[in-house]
Order: C-alpha cells, then structure tokens, then sequence
C-alpha cells in the first residue's frame, strides 16, 4: 500500500516554495530574539505549519533526525535532560495502557456526520504522517518522539469568565459526557486532506457546564508544554510556545466543534494529540490545538500560535476556503492522503450548512 513513508512527489520542500518576504520576515523574527545567525548558519528555518527543511532525512518512521533529535544505535532517543528513552514499537496503538476512558472504545457512530463523497483514510497514513512540533517537526518523526510522554493521569480546566470554573480529571469528565464517533473531513493548510473518525462530545457541551458570563466573547485554548517529556520544544525554542489557539465564543459553540479523546475507535494516539484535542472541520488543522490542558472563557480576542509566530500566513479565522489562497500554498484543490488524489476545496471543508451564518466571508 502506497503509504507516506516517503514523502509523495506533490510534497515540495519549503525551501522551494517560500517567498522570499515570508522567509525575509522569519529571519527578522530570528534576529528579532537573538537566534538569526544561530538558527540559520543551523540550517533550520522558522517553518510555519510545514514540513521542515532538512535536506539529509529519509523521513523512515524512527529515524529522523532532522530537527536535532538525539537518536542512538540502540534505537533510543534522549530527553532534553540526557536520560535514554525507549522508542514506541506500534503507532497504532501508541497511547498509554491506562489510557483516560480507554473502557469506553469504540463508541456509537453518529451517522449525522459523514463524509458521503469519500472513504475514510486508511488508519497507517493517518496516524503516522502529523503535524506536532513539540515532538518533531518531520511529520514521520512525530511519533517515534513520543517515548516520554505521560498522558495519564490528566486533567482539564475552564476558567476565565466563567460561573462555573471546571477543573476535572479528564477519565472522569468522559463518563459524565457521552461519547460518540463521527466521520469529518480534516483539511490541513499545507493542502492535504483525511477522512477521519474522530470520538469525542461538542465542545459545547463543555462550555455550558462552565456556564460563560455576558461578557465572554472568545475562548482561548492551551496545549501542555512539557519539554522534559517533548524533545521538540527545545530543538525549535523560537516559537512561541506554548501551543494556543483561540476561536470566538459562537464558533467554539458550533454543533461541529468538538473534544476529541479517540481516534479509530480507540484513544488518542500520542502523535494525534493523546489524550484530548480540539477538531473544527470547517477550519485549517492548525486551528484545533492537541494535548489540551486549559480552556479560557476571555472577553478579548486571544493571540495564537501560529499568528504570532507568522502573522502575514496564519490569520485568526483560518476557515477552509478554496478562493484564497496562502502564500505559500493555492488552497483551490487538496491532495487526500495516502496517495495524493487531488479533489477540488470546499468553502468551510464542505460544512457551509452548519458553519456558513457564522461569517460575512471577510474573515481572513
Ligand atoms: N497542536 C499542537 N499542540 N502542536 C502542533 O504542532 N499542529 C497543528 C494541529 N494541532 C499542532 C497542533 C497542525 S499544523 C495540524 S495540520 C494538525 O494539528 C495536525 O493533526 P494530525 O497530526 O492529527 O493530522
């Protein structure tokens, strides 16, 4: 099966497709913070949610060292701190024994949400090809990165302007919840795309438990930063870590938004953001953190990662829109994985109907 162990011959370097003002603007963020001459004469460019500009990796799951990670002959990786870390040995199955709600797999689908145009994406290409720069900045090498990351036990908070604050384990929120499975289209930025069931409940339904003041506009969500545990965070110490992002208070309502806790009808794996992640169909992939610890209820709207970080690429709204392109990437067809079958974008990734009233279509 044509997997992504390698990397499709539609997948360009970013070397060869970054504008020189995108690339220009990086290296003043670079000599901005002091890492200019360190980070470039490094070879390591500030990337954007892309693939790295590593020109010596065979991207071979659990051999990248792309990004500066510490491989050994014995096939362990090193923390940050030095001590050794066995690699995990199955993808598929990379989340930890005591998983949070693993009893409560697979769930019901909900057929309300499917994608009837095409077939779900096979489960290998999926889990193994990510986009999680806290590990990795090779999508290959995301997983064989994650040997120290401890999921469980884990909670979850809603704070901020809130009747309600919500601090709870996050085991014990997915019994109150009921869980259910349902089909989506993901759609990432770079123009690839997956068909994918996710398991989780609406994130609304979180937010009404927390009960938000009159005053509440926005939500900001936080992932964990753990570099002891995510060798990534210190290879890339330029960006703004940790991971945020943010939506306004009626997309974060939306009956699509939801808290992922399951993928494939099982927990989160470690690459697809175990133990819980946020998913918004109708939104770029980066929109929609991974390992999230925080959600704050906020009046103002937040700063976000990737806006920070590159602010002439990412804007806040970031909705899946075929008529505007990125800088870098023409957003007018996407390339399903695994083998890069080119269909044509869909204005909201094809949920107009249920996200289409929220916009006046001059978000950028
Ligand atoms: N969340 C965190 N915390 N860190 C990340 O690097 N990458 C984002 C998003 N969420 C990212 C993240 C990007 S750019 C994409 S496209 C999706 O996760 C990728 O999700 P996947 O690896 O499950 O396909």
């Amino acid at each position: 099966m044509a997997f992504f162990h390698r990397r499709p011959d539609w997948h360009l370097p970013e070397s060869s497709a970054t504008p020189e003002s995108v690339y220009m603007n990086r290296r003043s963020i670079l000599r901005a913070m002091g890492l200019g001459g360190l980070a470039l004469s490094g070879g390591i460019l500030l990337q954007g949610c892309s693939q790295p500009t590593d020109s010596n990796s065979n991207n071979e799951p659990g051999t990248n060292t792309s990004d500066g990670g510490s491989q050994t002959d014995a096939g362990t990786t090193t923390t940050p701190e030095g001590s050794s870390v066995t690699p995990p040995s199955d993808p598929l199955t990379n989340y930890d024994k005591d998983a949070p709600g693993l009893d409560l797999y697979p769930s019901k689908r909900n057929t309300n949400y499917k994608v009837p145009e095409r077939d779900l994406t096979p489960e290998k290409p999926a889990q193994t090809y990510n986009n999680f720069y806290e590990f990795s900045t090779s999508k290959e090498g995301v997983w064989p990165e994650t040997g120290a990351y401890d999921t469980t036990p884990w909670t979850l908070e809603v704070t901020g302007l809130v009747d309600n604050p919500i601090k709870i384990d996050l085991d014990k929120l997915m019994r109150q919840m009921s869980l259910e499975e349902r089909v989506y289209r993901f759609r990432c930025v770079e123009a690839w795309a997956m068909t994918v069931p996710w398991t989780g409940f609406p994130l609304a339904q979180l937010l009404k438990l927390a009960s938000p003041q009159s005053k509440a506009k926005y939500i900001r969500l936080h992932s964990t930063s753990r570099p002891a545990q995510m060798p990534g965070i210190e290879r890339a110490s330029w960006y703004p870590w940790p991971y945020q992002e943010g939506l306004r208070l009626d997309e974060a309502m939306n009956e699509l938004a939801m808290v992922v806790t399951g993928v494939f009808g099982k927990p989160l794996t470690k690459q697809m953001g175990a133990p819980v992640r946020v998913i918004l169909p109708w939104k770029y992939g980066y929109k929609g953190p991974k390992a999230v610890e925080k959600i704050e209820v906020i009046g103002e709207q937040p700063k976000t990662f990737w806006n920070t970080a590159v602010p002439d690429e990412y804007g806040f709204y970031s909705n899946v829109n075929p008529d505007k392109p990125h800088p870098r990437w023409s957003q007018a067809e996407e390339r399903l994985l695994p083998d890069g079958t080119k269909t044509k974008t869909l204005l909201y990734n094809g949920y107009a109907d249920q996200v289409g009233s929220l916009y006046t279509g001059d978000e950028y």
